[in-house]
């Protein structure tokens, strides 16, 4: 990097092409793809929020992707410092660094809801590892999963195991060991999930699954549909917090944003559509309610865990690598607010993880307590967890993401932007479309409409 330092250090780059798109997959694929997406898909009644969730990635995610990494790379910092000196060279207001503080703060917020599902998915891998699962049926399953929420001790506990991984690997530094890992460990995470869509053809359910998944009946659709279906785009892409921008800013020259991005957008959609074959056949076999909110997944896969030969084994390696895709998500969430501490204070990369991951994991505290003691304390009408949750997902990455994209089509040079993309005449000419007008004017009509 040729960049001035000044006051600001520049860091370094990843360790390899491989290992950028290995860990910019790992951030998106997490919880994201197989606990809230089906249950979204469930709370929207089917297909008509899958349609126009794919349509949201295609034409908003994907050029939005293009576009925050495109502003990490350009600046070389944390995403705060980034906007404040990219807005200055081409002469635009102070105030776009909003941006990269809007986005560190909505990563904050997820953080701290994200680990206590992270612990979630650590309780079930024990209760699979002690056999609960064994011919369990669904009102047991039920119970199970209804027992964990009421225990806060419980739900504290597995919270505090997964934020404490979580700030082990950040306080270690970016690359190394799990680029490696990832690169394993995500292709066999498809791979249960495929042992489990398997499972759902025996059902007998699988075809009623499928018609729910992508047969739509579009009178299920409204604005709030359609709202609940942009913000999950820019959730499962780990989009609009300031997080792809800060992997940006690791990256070299030599990447093509737009291959990495379409390899990233597609690994992530096939693995939440994946976990949608694998649940929804055992939601309708079981006669469960496709609507049951956050424990859909939690109630659905012990059910077959408990049935099919080898249960036990796939329940717990299901589990494993469940954790190890959340962890590799939750190291993104916490490293924008490491890096704006790293860069800003004299805490050291140790110290800020430390702080930054206390502050998370007391936060979590409050949205743990919202499934038991706190579930009277209601703000706006919702409790913490879904108050942290929705004003995150349908109100500041969409906003944040369109800043992003406003500020790459509209604020920067035409052919340096062309440039980096690497796009020639007609190409380019698409990618404006795209950028300038079908995804900021989709995210705003979303908005308006929901208004
Ligand atoms: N994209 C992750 C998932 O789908 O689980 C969640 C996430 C990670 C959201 C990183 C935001 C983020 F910055
Ligand atoms: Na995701």
């Amino acid at each position: 990097a040729t960049m001035a330092a000044g006051a600001v250090k520049v860091h370094d780059h990843w360790s390899s092409r491989m290992g950028f798109i290995i860990a910019a997959v790992g951030s998106a694929v997490g919880l994201g793809n197989i606990w809230k997406f089906p249950y979204m898909v469930g709370q929207s009644g089917g297909a008509a929020f899958v349609l126009v969730y794919l349509a949201c990635i295609a034409l908003i995610g994907l050029p939005i992707i293009v576009a925050e990494w495109l502003i990490g790379r350009r600046g070389q910092k944390n995403p705060v410092n980034t906007m404040v000196e990219l807005a200055k060279k081409n002469g635009r207001s102070r105030n776009w660094a909003l941006l990269g503080i809007g986005g560190t703060l909505a990563a904050f917020l997820i953080l701290s809801f994200y680990s206590v599902i992270g612990g979630w998915a650590v309780s079930y891998l024990v209760e699979a590892g002690t056999g609960s699962f064994s011919g369990i049926d669904k009102d047991a399953a039920g119970a199970l999963f209804n027992g964990l929420l009421a225990d806060p001790a419980k739900l504290l506990l597995w919270h505090s195991v997964f934020m404490a991984l979580t700030i082990g690997v950040v306080a270690m530094g970016v690359s190394g060991g799990l680029e490696r890992a990832t690169k394993i460990l995500m292709p066999a995470l498809g791979v249960i999930l495929l042992i489990m869509v398997g499972y759902g053809m025996t059902t007998g359910s699988f075809g009623a699954a499928a018609s729910y998944l992508f047969t739509p009946d579009w009178s299920k659709l409204n604005s709030g549909v359609v709202l609940a279906a942009l913000g999950h785009a820019f959730f499962t892409l780990s989009l609009g917090m300031g997080v792809m921008i800060a992997y940006g800013s690791y990256l070299g020259q030599d990447i093509n944003l737009l291959r990495a991005a379409r390899t990233v957008a597609i690994s992530d959609t096939v693995i939440a559509l994946g976990a949608g074959m694998a649940i929804f056949p055992i939601v309708f076999a079981n006669g469960l309610d496709p609507a049951a909110g956050p424990g859909l997944v939690f109630v659905t896969l012990p059910l077959a865990f408990g049935k099919i030969s080898g249960g036990l084994i796939l329940g717990v390696m299901f589990f494993a690598l469940l954790i190890f895709a959340a962890l590799t998500s939750s190291i993104s969430l916490l490293e924008p607010a490491v890096e704006l501490l790293e860069e800003r204070t004299p805490l050291g990369r140790v110290g800020a993880t430390v702080v930054a991951g206390l502050a998370t994991w007391a936060l979590g505290i409050a949205a743990l307590l919202s499934f038991n003691e706190w579930s009277n304390v209601l703000i706006f009408g919702q409790n913490i967890f879904d108050l942290l949750d929705k004003l995150t997902s349908k109100f500041m990455l969409p906003l944040c993401g369109l800043g992003a994209i406003v500020f790459v089509a509209w604020c920067l040079d035409r052919e340096s932007v062309r440039k980096d993309l690497g796009l020639g005449t007609t190409g380019f000419r698409l990618w404006n479309l795209l950028a300038r007008y079908v995804a900021p004017i989709g995210v705003l009509a979303v908005f308006w409409n929901s208004l």
